[in-house]
């Protein structure tokens, strides 16, 4: 069992996805209040972002104290009924966390055997939730399943960035796309896409879409729902 994965994104009209190339949207704030409002309309409490983007997220990255000697390796859920969740993948063991909560929800790492004991006392320490998911790269398929009986997880909402939209599509593991395209044109060349799939562009598309519904929003940004109905595998 996993949880049904609908990936949540604001993209230009040429889907490239840093939002602080845009300047200020007609009719919003910042691109995060249109972003944040669209996302929380779906009601899941629980969303998945890959390393980088969780870096937005995270605290000073400050020297790991020591684990103690006898610290043992391992899943460790610290709050396993939180009503809402902010994951992230950290392979590497990067990241740096104060508390355990980033906006309200609790922080749960996709993390692999790379890190080391210190790391993970200092995700405890944070009471921060870890699930091993591979031994140097994590395997989507196995997060996904931890996170299904950890957390009891029925859906996700996967919000970025590209390189971890792509790997996770690449998976066969979206099942929809809620995607908002903001009146903005990019135009830059190798600026991060919705979907990046790294190595040589493959021969045909990473996937087949069915539109679902559209709408108009605030603005004149397009709010449009596709279903995957086709995942070519590559
Ligand atoms: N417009 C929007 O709606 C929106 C939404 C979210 C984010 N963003 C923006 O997107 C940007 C970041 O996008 P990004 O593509 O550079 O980074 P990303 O997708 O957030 O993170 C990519 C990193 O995640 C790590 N990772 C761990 N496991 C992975 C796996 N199985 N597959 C792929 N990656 C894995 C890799 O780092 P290691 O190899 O080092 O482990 C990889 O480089 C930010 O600027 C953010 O603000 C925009």
């Amino acid at each position: 069992m996993r949880p049904y994965v609908i990936c949540h994104m604001c993209t230009s009209l040429d889907g490239r996805i840093l939002g602080n190339r845009w300047g200020k949207l007609p009719g919003y704030k910042h691109e995060s209040e249109l972003f944040e409002t669209t996302a929380a309309s779906f009601g899941i409490g629980a969303w998945l972002v890959g390393t980088t983007t969780m870096d937005e997220f995270d605290g000073p990255k400050r020297p790991l104290p020591r684990a103690p000697r006898n610290f043992k390796r391992g899943d460790y859920i610290a709050r396993p009924d939180a009503k809402t969740l902010g994951i992230g993948a950290d392979a590497k063991g990067v990241l740096r966390f104060q508390t355990d909560e980033v906006g309200g929800d609790h922080v749960v790492l996709l993390v692999t055997e790379r890190v080391s004991n210190d790391y993970l006392a200092h995700l405890q320490a944070a009471g921060v939730s870890y699930l091993f998911c591979g031994k140097k790269e994590i395997d989507l398929h196995t997060a996904l399943r931890k996170l299904a009986k950890g957390f009891k997880l029925r859906k996700l909402m996967l919000q970025g960035g590209g390189k971890f939209n792509g790997a996770m599509l690449k998976a066969g593991l979206v099942d929809e796309i809620s995607h908002i395209t903001v009146p903005v044109v990019d135009g830059g060349v190798g600026v991060t896409g919705m979907f990046d799939i790294p190595g040589p562009p493959p021969r045909r598309a990473a996937a087949t879409l069915r539109l679902m519904s559209q709408r108009v929003l605030r603005g004149g940004a397009i709010w449009a729902r596709y279903r995957v109905v086709v995942r070519h595998t590559r």
